[in-house]
């Protein structure tokens, strides 16, 4: 299984290395390696959590032109090409396809306790100073602004609408970002999530005085 491991995680970090830096290879290997912390104390099967972390990304309707099943069909086609045992690669598979965040109004798919600590470690990902940075690096590659006072945040209630939106990057937090920190699912990751979400609160505030100071 390590073999399978370290093939998928070679393969994964040639596709990402140089990306942009919200979804970069550096950003799956924090997941992984979050993911992993989570499971010593929370348990599930740590193959399986390190397959679906590192291939949680490997087809992103962010990315792939807005097909939201394209990654679990190619990771399905991927471990089976590596050989992976069939029922092993349709429980990665199966996680990965509900890792993503498809609206403040729709709700996560259930899922596993290995899928609870992978999309609660991409979760811890994007939130807190990284989750900062990665916004705003997100937002400069889709040309956003980085605030307009005029145009507000949304809920919203279908993936398809949350994937059309293209919103400056403060209302991003405000529609995905502040409410992380409820939808973690696993007890460690949701006592992780505290911190990183004041320390939001705080960046917002911040950039709220010294924008309503300059305009
Ligand atoms: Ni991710």
């Amino acid at each position: 299984m390590t073999h399978l491991i370290d093939q998928v995680a070679q393969l994964v970090e040639v596709k990402f290395t140089g990306l942009e830096g919200s979804h970069d290879w550096f950003h799956i290997k924090r997941v992984w390696q979050t993911a992993l912390c989570l499971q010593t104390i929370e348990g599930g099967n740590a193959d399986e959590i390190s397959l679906a972390a590192l291939l949680h990304d490997y087809s992103d309707h962010k990315y792939n032109g807005g097909d939201f099943d394209a990654g679990s069909r190619e990771v399905l086609n991927l471990l089976n090409q590596l050989n992976c045992p069939f029922e092993l690669a349709d429980r990665v598979a199966k996680i990965v396809q509900v890792v993503s965040y498809k609206g403040a109004l729709v709700s996560d798919e259930a899922t596993s306790i290995e899928g609870k600590i992978v999309r609660d470690a991409d979760r811890l990902d994007a939130i807190g100073a990284i989750g900062i940075a990665r916004a705003f690096s997100y937002g400069g590659c889709k040309e956003r602004p980085l605030y307009d006072p005029s145009i507000a945040p949304l809920l919203h209630a279908t993936k398809e609408e949350y994937a059309k939106s293209k919103s400056h990057t403060v209302n991003h937090f405000y529609e995905k970002l502040l409410l992380l920190k409820d939808r973690m699912e696993t007890v460690t990751a949701r006592s992780l999530a505290e911190e990183r979400h004041q320390f939001m609160l705080q960046f917002l505030a911040q950039f709220e005085q010294e924008w309503s100071l300059n305009h």
